[in-house]
């Protein structure tokens, strides 16, 4: 397996793969991946939907804007974010749970002191539409700790962004409206690796010049 900084240096959005199957081993061990990432008060919105029947990943295939390589992958994540996460019920649950495994010590701040948490898990449901930004940010990192893993393990994938129309996958899999589709992640084993796409400069990527970072 490889290190955390091999597999973000050695991963590539791949498109095509090979005609091999995916173990259940691996789809186990990309969800658990995805499973301790981690999130804004520990809400873990992150649902999905394990793809490998080939008429439901033909359709994803169309949905997704005709992209062959959802359809050509022998297991395709549909990710999703579940604005349920953000309801008092849920929050009161993972505030409970903070309690019950005794990490109440571990936070900071505000947030160490019961009467501030007392008065986050009380605040009544509002819109949770509201919530959306923040479910999905949060299931995009669940993803991508199962695109690192799944390099980590030989296998390559590639994130697709464009899910089609609102709805669509949603009429496909019969989902609630209080899940978002976040992203579709085709994964398999690579046929083609490309080679890197160019990134920006470091010095572009900081608003405020480091000293390291001039060359
Ligand atoms: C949120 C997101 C959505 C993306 N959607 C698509 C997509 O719909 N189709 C596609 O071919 N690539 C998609 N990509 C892959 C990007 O094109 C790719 O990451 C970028 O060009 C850099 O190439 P690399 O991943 O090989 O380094 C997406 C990537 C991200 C992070």
């Amino acid at each position: 397996m490889l290190t955390v900084g091999e597999a973000i240096r050695q991963r590539r959005s791949i498109r095509k793969f090979l005609d091999k199957p995916v173990s259940d081993e691996i789809i186990l061990e990309l969800l658990e991946a995805a499973r301790l990432a981690p999130s804004g008060s520990n809400r873990q919105p992150w649902r999905f939907i394990v793809v490998t029947d080939t008429s439901e990943r033909a359709r994803l295939r169309q949905i997704c804007l005709d992209q062959a390589f959802v359809e050509q992958a022998p297991v395709v994540f549909v990710c999703c974010a579940d604005l349920t996460a953000y309801s008092q019920a849920s929050r009161q649950k993972r505030a409970q749970e903070f309690i019950d495994y005794g990490v109440t010590g571990t936070l900071s701040g505000r947030f160490a002191d019961p009467e501030f948490r007392d008065l986050l898990a009380s605040m009544p449901d509002t819109d949770l539409g509201l919530y959306r930004a923040a479910a999905v940010a949060n299931t995009y990192i669940a993803i991508e700790h199962m695109v690192l893993t799944a390099v980590a393990l030989g296998l390559g994938c590639c994130w697709v962004g464009a899910t089609g129309q609102e709805g669509e996958i949603h009429a496909l899999f019969n989902l609630p409206k209080t899940l978002v589709v976040a992203a579709v992640l085709p994964v398999g084993y690579p046929d083609k690796v490309p080679p890197p796409r160019p990134r920006i400069s470091i010095s572009e990527i900081l608003v405020r010049p480091v000293e390291a970072a001039v060359k």
